[in-house]
């Protein structure tokens, strides 16, 4: 889709359909929205008054112009409480109404700028929010599909101002956004992908890509270069596959001079979580086709902070690898020893995920990393703890988890802080070796995350759980059914408040 900045009467253009907007509350439309208004004979005043369009946040109303207006149709969409505006709203709002309008078959549409009058927000960040929303609502994963769906495609979206001064920092909002959501897109596909078709190798594949068209460094580990350096955990849940595994490491260098900061992600990397001779139930299984969500947000980031240019430097690392039984897989009871040098008893091979890390960690500390978050669909009990509505985050570091949140607010993907009580590590021991991989049922994602705090060592560290955030079953805002593509955009805000503090 095409989305463009131009300063014209909205009432005037030619075209499908316009996107304007109402407050909750508000009798008589003001702004662009009283326009339009205006120019129909006070038709939205006139729905306000017989309750029918209330503003509520969400809500559309469709009017057909019947050539009152150049706009075959106008959309007005709710904006809610004026107190309580967000850019998730906007973002929201502008998806909801992107889906409606491409049912309806609109090829052109035009939108007004969401919550830079009376709203209050900037027009930059505004106009960055309509273009997330737009192309994030939209977003469709066909590539299996041997005939498309019905609908067409929402050609363009024109982004509409009177005000010319304002134009400069829309556009700035829009190529800010595009970068971004094309990012998150990324990610979703590698997500959304069959495991048949995002194998290690293809991780591998798409980084290598990603890297040359962007200005990164890129080094792929092979089985034997992870052999040679002793990473036995990640080696030991890739045994049971045939698809051999990849340790991929990014490098964008941002601020070259500035070595003493490097920021780490580390995403996991698991293109197919059978659970190994831990087999998982069938049903429900076909969902660990998106185990390696972490790893997708990894270089999703990297690609969106390369073409951003913050002077700051970040190193991606991505432990790849398929969990699955077989002759060769690791048993429960195995003991392997990991890059660190600290030995795991492999009590469930299902919890393979913190294997990967307790290696990819160890690599960035071996690194000299400034700080590292990881990101990994790592346990069913962060869901059952704090459902999808946010990411659970566990750290060493109450400043850098404060920062996360703080991006997560303003992106809307949500970040909350769980606990990492000293007692929680005691069921993670061992009989026979250092540590194990489980802790029993009890506060099961603490004691995961206290097993990669042996592995993160006194580095800055914030471990992020999205195994209820990395997929949705509901199609909500500019989410649709699928990968989300979380938590892409608050890492890349995140990366960009680095580099200017
Ligand atoms: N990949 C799963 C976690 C997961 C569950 C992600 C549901 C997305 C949705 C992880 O590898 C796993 O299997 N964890 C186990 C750990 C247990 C064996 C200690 C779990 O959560 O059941
Ligand atoms: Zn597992
Ligand atoms: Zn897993």
């Amino acid at each position: 889709m095409k989305i463009t900045v131009t300063s014209e009467d909205i009432a005037k253009l030619p075209i499908d359909a316009v996107i304007v907007n109402l407050f909750e509350g508000v009798k008589r439309p003001g702004g662009a929205t009283g326009a339009v208004d205006k120019a129909l004979g006070g038709a939205i005043a006139k729905l306000i008054a017989q309750g029918e369009t209330t503003g509520k946040n969400g809500e559309t109303t469709l009017i057909h112009t019947l050539g009152r207006i150049k706009p075959r149709r106008v959309l007005v969409v709710g904006l809610g409480n004026q107190k309580e505006l967000t850019l998730d709203t906007i973002r929201s709002v502008t998806g909801v109404a992107c889906r409606y309008l491409r049912k309806l078959g609109a090829k052109r549409a035009a939108t007004i700028v969401h919550g830079a009058g009376a709203g209050g927000i900037s027009p930059e960040e505004a106009a960055q929010a309509i273009t997330e929303g737009s192309i994030l609502g939209l977003y469709t994963f066909q590539r299996h599909m041997t005939k498309n769906r019905d609908e067409g495609e929402l050609e363009e979206l024109q982004i509409v101002e009177m005000d010319k001064g304002k134009i400069p920092a829309l556009k700035r909002g829009v190529s800010r956004g595009k970068i971004i959501a094309d990012a998150v897109i990324l990610a979703r596909d590698m997500v959304n992908e069959p495991a048949n078709f995002m194998t290690p190798s293809d991780i591998a594949d798409i980084a290598k890509k990603v890297a040359k068209e962007n200005d990164i460094d890129i080094e792929v580990l092979e089985k034997r270069d992870m052999e040679k350096l002793g990473m036995g955990a990640l080696l030991g849940v890739a045994q049971g596959s045939d698809q051999p595994p990849k340790f991929i490491i990014l490098h964008y260098r941002g601020d070259k001079g500035n070595d003493a900061q490097n920021i780490g992600i580390v995403g996991k990397g698991v293109t197919f979580d059978s659970g190994g001779i831990s087999l998982k139930p069938s049903d429900g299984m076909a969902e660990m086709k998106g185990d390696m969500a972490g790893g997708a947000s990894v270089i999703a980031t990297l690609k969106a902070i390369s073409q951003l240019k913050p002077k700051v430097n970040v190193t991606g690392l991505i432990p790849t690898a398929e969990n699955l039984p077989s002759g060769s897989a690791q048993k429960p009871g195995d003991v392997v020893k990991a890059l660190n040098g600290k030995t795991i008893e492999v009590d469930n091979t299902d919890a393979e995920g913190r294997l990967l890390l307790a290696d990819a960690l160890s690599y960035g500390r071996k690194l000299g990393l400034s700080a590292m978050i990881d990101i990994a669909t790592l346990t069913g009990a962060i869901r059952v703890a704090l459902g999808t509505h946010c990411t659970g985050a566990f750290t060493n570091n109450q400043k850098m988890v404060g920062q996360l949140e703080k991006s997560g607010e303003k992106t809307g993907e949500r970040i909350w802080q769980m606990p990492m009580f000293e007692e929680y590590k005691e069921q993670n021991k061992s009989d026979v070796a250092d540590i194990k991989n489980v802790g029993g049922r009890l506060g099961g994602a603490i004691t995961a995350a206290q097993f990669l705090a042996e592995f993160s060592e006194d580095t800055p560290w914030v471990h992020l759980d999205i195994a209820g955030t990395s997929m949705t079953n509901k199609e909500k805002g500019y989410l649709v059914k699928g990968a989300t593509g979380t938590p892409v955009r608050a890492l890349v805000d995140f990366i960009l408040s680095q580099a200017q503090s």
